[in-house]
């Protein structure tokens, strides 16, 4: 069996994921001294990066819910075919920035999907595949929506209301409950030094 390790990184909008992703990847190729593939979804793919401007696209009509779902697993079924499976294959580490469980969460909690459909999706495009940890960055959604409230420029998620980032909050917090051996919450609230010395700890415990 192959040592490479699949992490996913997730969290709401505003809890710093991306500077924590950048970090993390730092850590595991310099000081952890793995081969690292970093990326992230929707993306990851010249067609998954495509989807995602469709995605993430403002100007377009308002987009039905489970085409919104079925556009994510386009894109993770892309993804997984021409980059996790075969950096994996190669013995290479991934790290993703957001995988399934933004599915459950977005789509699943925010769009009111459900579990059930997600969990259909899931089975059928990745087999038996999933990370071998996720860390969910979690942080109270009123400092979450102030920190998005500051950003420059939105996309078609971040101008959604409170209440959808409630929800997506409330499903993370639930399926790190559900799957404590796989989910580990962190509390980005902290500094963005401390977050990360938390983050790498886990990975260090857990994965090496
Ligand atoms: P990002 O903010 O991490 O760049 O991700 C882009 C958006 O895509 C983010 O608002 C969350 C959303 N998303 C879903 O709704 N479902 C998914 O399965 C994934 C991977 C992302």
């Amino acid at each position: 069996m192959s040592s490479a390790k699949f992490i996913t990184l997730e969290g709401s909008e505003g809890v710093g994921k991306s500077t924590q992703c950048t970090l993390l990847a730092n850590a595991i190729a310099g000081e952890f001294g793995q081969s690292l593939c970093l990326t992230r979804e929707p993306g990851g793919t010249a067609l998954g990066e495509s989807v995602r401007s469709i995605l993430l696209e403002t100007t377009l009509p308002p987009m039905d819910a489970m085409t919104e779902l079925l556009l994510m697993f386009a894109a993770r079924a892309e993804h997984l075919s021409e980059v996790i499976r075969p950096a994996l294959n190669a013995a290479q580490w991934v790290l993703c920035d957001r995988f399934t469980d933004a599915s459950y969460a977005y789509q699943g909690g925010g769009r009111g999907l459900g579990a059930d459909a997600i969990s259909i999706l899931e089975n059928l495009v990745q087999n038996e595949l999933r990370p071998d940890l996720t860390i969910i960055l979690d942080l109270d959604v009123d400092i979450a929506f102030r920190r998005i409230e500051n950003r420059g420029q939105t996309d078609r998620f971040d101008r959604e209301k409170r209440e959808f980032f409630e929800k997506v909050r409330q499903v993370y917090l639930r399926r790190a409950k559900q799957f404590p051996d796989r989910i580990v919450i962190v509390d980005a609230a902290a500094s963005i030094e401390e977050v990360h010395g938390a983050v790498r700890e886990i990975v260090r415990k857990r994965l090496l």
